[in-house]
C-alpha cells in the first residue's frame, strides 16, 4: 500500500507538514503573461534564481565600482582569494574535503581539463569506456581525447549498454566488459546520475570495478550535485566534474567544480595543464618564470576566475549550508515518490516512468516514455504552464526540485497531464 493519497486535498495537507517549504518564497518563480506562477519542474535543466543572488553580485559590483582593482584585496569579499570562499560548502555538498575541490571553468572544459591528468594512455592500457547513453558533450569530449592521443574514436570508445529494449544499465554488464577488456581500459567516465534515465550510480561500486582493473575512473555530476548525497570521497573515484546551473541554482553558463581524490590532490607531479592561477598564491605575483604549483584541486586552476559567476554560487551555496543536503534528500525522495505515485494511478497505457522506482537508484528526476508521442505533446504541456524538458525521441523529464516544488506542483502538473492525454 502506497503511503501517498490522491486528490489536491492531500497535495496541500503535505505542503503544510513540508518544514522546507517556507524555501519558495526565497526564489523567484516564472510566471506566465497573466501572473500567474508557472509550474516549474526544469531544476534539471536550469535552476530557478534565489531571490538573495542579486544582493550578492550587487555587492561585488559596487566594490568594482567603488574600489577598481583594488577590490582584490580590499572588496568585502577580497576577489583573490575568492573562490576559496566556496570550497568549504562545496565540499561538504558533495561528500569531499576541502583540499579535494575547487570551483573553476565549466564543466565540459573541467571535463578535459581532468582528463590530461587522468586519461594517461600506454600502447596496450587506452580505451575509454562510458555509457552508452551518455550525455552528448561527454561522448565528443572523450572522443576527442582519443583522437589527439592518436587513438580510434570509435574502436577505443566502449559502451556500456542497457539489456535488449531497456534503458537502464546493469552492473552485471559493466562487470563482463571489465572482464573482456579491463586491461585495456585506461579510464572509465560515467555520468553520476544519467541526464536521461536518471538513473543514480553507484560510484563505490563502479570505482572499486574500475580500480580492480587498472583503470582510473571519474564522474561527471552535473545531474547529482544538490540533488543525491554523493559522498565523493569515500567513493574513491579519481576525480568528478560537474556544472552549477542546474540543482545548484547559480546562473545559465554559470562555472563548473572539480573533485581530485586526496591521493591524487597533493600529488605535484601528476600531469596538468597549468595556467598563473595554478601556481602558489604566495608568491604568484612575483611573476617568477619557475613555475611552483599549488597543492590540491585548486592546483587544477588556470585563470582568476569571473567573481560575478562565483558571487551567485556563493549565494546558492549559502542556502544549501542553511538547509544541509540530508532534509533536503529527504524531502526529494517523498516528494518523488509522490509524483511516482500520481503517474502510476494513470491508466494511459502509453505512459511509462523509465527512472529507476528504487528511490536509492535515482535523484529528483522523473523520465517519462510517452509511447508513439512526438513533441507536440510536450509543447501542450509547456502551453498549459508546465516548464519540463522533452529529450528525443519521446522523454518529458521532470524534476520536482526539493527546495522549490511544492506536492500542489507535482499535483497540478499530473492532472494537467492526464488531461491532454484524454484529448
Ligand atoms: C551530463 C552533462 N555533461 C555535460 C554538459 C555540458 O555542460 P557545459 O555546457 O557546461 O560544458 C551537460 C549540460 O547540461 C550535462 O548535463
Amino acid at each position: 500500500m502506497s503511503i501517498h493519497q490522491p486528490g489536491l486535498e492531500y497535495a496541500i495537507q503535505q505542503d503544510d507538514l513540508d518544514e522546507l517549504s517556507d524555501y519558495r518564497s526565497k526564489f523567484h518563480i516564472p510566471k506566465d503573461k497573466n501572473g500567474n506562477e508557472l509550474i516549474y519542474l526544469c531544476g534539471n535543466s536550469l535552476g530557478l534564481q534565489p531571490k538573495a543572488t542579486k544582493g550578492y553580485i550587487d555587492q561585488e559590483l559596487s566594490d568594482w565600482a567603488n574600489l577598481g582593482v583594488e577590490g582584490h584585496t580590499e572588496a568585502k569579499n577580497p576577489w583573490l582569494p575568492y573562490h576559496e570562499f566556496l570550497t568549504e560548502n562545496m565540499a561538504k555538498l558533495v561528500g569531499a574535503k576541502p583540499i579535494e575541490v575547487v570551483v573553476m571553468n565549466t564543466l565540459t572544459a573541467n571535463l578535459h581539463f581532468m582528463m590530461v591528468s587522468f586519461y594517461q594512455p600506454t600502447k596496450t592500457r587506452y580505451k575509454i569506456l562510458i555509457e552508452s547513453d551518455a550525455f552528448p558533450s561527454d561522448k565528443y569530449a572523450v572522443e576527442s581525447q582519443l583522437r589527439h592521443h592518436g587513438f580510434d574514436d570509435k574502436e577505443d570508445l566502449i559502451l556500456w549498454h542497457p539489456q535488449n529494449n531497456e534503458e537502464l544499465l546493469h552492473y552485471e554488464d559493466l562487470e563482463a566488459i571489465l572482464e573482456e577488456h579491463g586491461d585495456e581500459i585506461a579510464l572509465i567516465m560515467i555520468g553520476g546520475v544519467n541526464y536521461y534515465t536518471g538513473q543514480f550510480f553507484d560510484l563505490k561500486r563502479i570505482t572499486q570495478l574500475g580500480h580492480e582493473n587498472g583503470c582510473m575512473v571519474g564522474f561527471d555530476c552535473a545531474h547529482g550535485t544538490g540533488n543525491v548525497i554523493l559522498n565523493l570521497h569515500d567513493s574513491g573515484a579519481d576525480f568528478a566534474v560537474w556544472c552549477t546551473y542546474k540543482y545548484m541554482n547559480s546562473g545559465p553558463g554559470s562555472l563548473g567544480a572539480c573533485f581530485v581524490h586526496e591521493r591524487h590532490a597533493n600529488n605535484t607531479s601528476l600531469n596538468r595543464f597549468t595556467g598563473w592561477w595554478s601556481h602558489n598564491k604566495q608568491t604568484r605575483f612575483n611573476m617568477r618564470h619557475e613555475f611552483d604549483v599549488l597543492s590540491g584541486a585548486e592546483g587544477w586552476q588556470l585563470s582568476n576566475p569571473p567573481i560575478l559567476s562565483m558571487a551567485a554560487i556563493k549565494a546558492s551555496l549559502d542556502i544549501f549550508n542553511e538547509v544541509g543536503i540530508d532534509k533536503l534528500n529527504k524531502k526529494s525522495k517523498k516528494l518523488t515518490g509522490y509524483f511516482e505515485f500520481l503517474l502510476n494511478q494513470i491508466s494511459d497505457e502509453s505512459i511509462r516512468i523509465i527512472t529507476p522506482s528504487n528511490p536509492k537508484e535515482r535523484g529528483c528526476q522523473l523520465s517519462i516514455q510517452v509511447k508513439n508521442a512526438n513533441k507536440n505533446l510536450h509543447d501542450k504541456l509547456t502551453k498549459s504552464g508546465v516548464i519540463s524538458d522533452w529529450r528525443e525521441p519521446d522523454v518529458i523529464r521532470c524534476a520536482p526540485v526539493p527546495l522549490y516544488n511544492s506536492f500542489e506542483d507535482v499535483y497540478k502538473m499530473v492532472e494537467k497531464l492526464k488531461n491532454i492525454l484524454d484529448e
